[in-house]
C-alpha cells in the first residue's frame, strides 16, 4: 500500500501543510527541530489513532489553536481510501472513506504501517518488557482480536494483584480469577506461538541476507510453562492450572502473580548463541533490525499488501552496506525516511525517490530523482 498525499491543519508546527508523496521512497530531511519526524507521526496518527510518541491527543494540536485536521489518500490493494482526524481539546473524530467510525478497532487494518526508530535497535538488548510490547504491538496489528484478549487478561491480572496485595484472600475469589486467567493466557499462548514460529523464518531469511549468509537467526517463545509439545490449547490449560496452583502460596507470599503470558519473552538466537548476552553490539542491531523489519513480510502474508515503512532517524544509524542492502530488500514498499544529515543517506541510486526539505514546518524544497 502507499500514501499518496497527506494534508495537515495546525498539527505541531504545521499550520497548513500539503504534501503528494512519492510511491516508493520519501526522504524528508531539515536540521533539528523543524517538523520531519512530526510528518511521520501524523501518519501513524491516521493508522492506529494515535501518535507513536504521546498518548496525550491535545499535544498534537498547534500551540494556541483548538483544533487540528489531518487527512491522508491512500492506496491499499488497488483500492484508494482517505482517513480523516479531527482532535479537540474534548475529543477526536475519525472518518474511515467519509464515515465516521465508533471504535478504533474499525481503524486498525486500514493503513497499516510499520515505525523503525533508534530505540529498536535496542530491542535486543532491552529488557523482556521491552520485548512482550514490541510482541503485542506486532500482533495486535495484524490481529485486532489479540488487542482485546491482552486487555481482557491484563485487567484480571491487575484485579488478582490488587487482591493479592490487599493481604485478605479470599480463596474463592481467587478461583475465578485463576479460570478468566487461564482462558484469555492459554488464547494468548496459542497466537504468541504460531506469530514467533512465523516471524522467525522470515527474520531468519532477512538476517541471512543481511550478514551475506553467515549467521542463522533462530527466535523462540520463553515462558515458564512448557510449550515445547506441539501447542494444543488443553494442554497449556492444563499446565497453567498446574503452575497457578502451584504457585498459589508463593504468589500470596510475595502479593504478586508470578506466572503467565505478562511475564513471558523472546529467546533471540545467533548461530544458536543467545544473542542477549553473547553477541556482539554489531549482531544485537542487526538482529533487531531483522527482527523488526520481519513484520513488514508478514504483514504482506497476512493481509497480501505491504505496510508503509518509516525509518525515523535509524537509517544514517546504519552503515552504507546495511543501507543498501535494506533499499534493495525493502524496494516493494513505500518508505518514509527521516534524517538531519541526509548526507549519509545512501539511497540516491535507487530507482525512484522525493527529497523533501523542511524548514520550521514547511516544505521549502522538493526534488525528484531515480534511475
Ligand atoms: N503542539 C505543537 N505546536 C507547535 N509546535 C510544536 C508542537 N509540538 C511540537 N512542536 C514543534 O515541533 C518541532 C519538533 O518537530 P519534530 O519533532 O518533527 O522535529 P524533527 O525535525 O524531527 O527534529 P530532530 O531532527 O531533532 O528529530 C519543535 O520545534 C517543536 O517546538
Ligand atoms: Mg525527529
Amino acid at each position: 500500500m502507499y500514501i499518496k498525499s497527506l494534508k495537515l491543519m495546525n498539527y505541531r508546527n504545521y499550520e497548513n501543510l500539503v504534501i503528494d508523496f512519492n510511491e516508493n521512497i520519501n526522504l524528508i530531511v531539515g536540521s533539528n527541530g523543524q517538523g520531519k519526524t512530526n510528518i511521520v507521526e501524523s501518519i501513524t496518527l491516521m493508522s492506529i489513532g494515535r501518535s507513536f510518541r504521546t498518548n496525550k491527543d491535545r499535544e498534537l494540536i498547534k500551540f494556541g489553536e483548538k483544533n487540528l485536521y489531518s487527512s491522508c489518500y491512500f492506496n491499499r490493494n488497488g483500492l484508494d481510501k482517505k482517513i480523516e482526524v479531527v482532535i479537540t481539546k474534548e475529543k477526536k473524530g475519525i472518518k474511515v472513506n467519509g464515515v465516521s467510525i465508533k471504535s478504533i478497532h474499525d481503524l486498525l487494518g486500514n493503513l497499516n504501517v510499520v515505525v523503525f526508530s533508534p530505540e529498536d535497535l535496542k530491542l535486543v538488548k532491552d529488557g523482556p518488557k521491552e520485548r512482550r510490547a514490541f510482541l503485542d504491538k506486532e500482533i495486535s496489528q495484524i490481529m485486532p482480536r489479540y488487542y482485546n484478549l491482552l486487555t481482557s487478561y491484563n485487567k484480571i491480572i491487575n484485579q488478582r494483584n490488587k487482591l493479592l496485595k490487599s493481604g485478605i484472600i479470599d480463596k474463592n475469589l481467587l478461583d475465578v480469577y485463576d479460570e478468566n486467567l487461564i482462558n484469555f493466557g492459554s488464547e494468548i499462548y496459542i497466537i504468541r506461538c504460531e506469530f514467533i514460529e512465523k516471524i522467525s523464518k522470515i527474520a531468519n531469511r532477512l538476517h541471512r541476507s543481511l550478514t551475506s549468509n553467515r549467521e542463522n537467526l533462530k527466535i523462540t517463545y520463553k515462558s515458564q510453562i512448557d510449550l515445547s509439545e506441539k501447542t494444543d490449547i488443553f494442554n497449556i490449560k492444563k499446565e497453567l492450572w498446574n503452575k497457578y496452583k502451584e504457585n498459589r502460596d508463593s504468589d500470596i507470599f510475595n502479593r504478586n502473580t508470578k506466572i503467565g503470558p505478562h511475564k513471558d519473552d523472546l529467546g533471540i538466537f545467533i548461530n544458536d548463541i543467545d544473542v542477549r548476552f553473547y553477541g556482539s553490539q554489531g549482531q544485537q542491531r542487526t538482529a533487531s533490525i531483522s527482527l523488526k523489519l520481519s513484520e513488514i513480510e508478514l504483514i504482506k502474508q497476512e493481509i497480501g499488501d505491504y505496510p508503509v515503512l518509516i525509518l525515523d532517524d535509524v537509517f544514517s544509524e546504519l552503515d552504507q552496506d546495511r543501507q543498501k542492502m535494506l533499499v534493495e530488500k525493502l524496494k516493494d514498499i513505500q518508505m518514509f525516511v527521516t534524517s538531519a544529515d541526509p548526507f549519509h543517506i545512501n539511497i540516491l541510486d535507487s530507482d525512484d525517490y522525493s527529497v523533501f526539505h523542511i524548514d520550521a514546518g514547511k516544505v521549502v524544497g522538493i526534488e525528484n530523482g531515480g534511475k
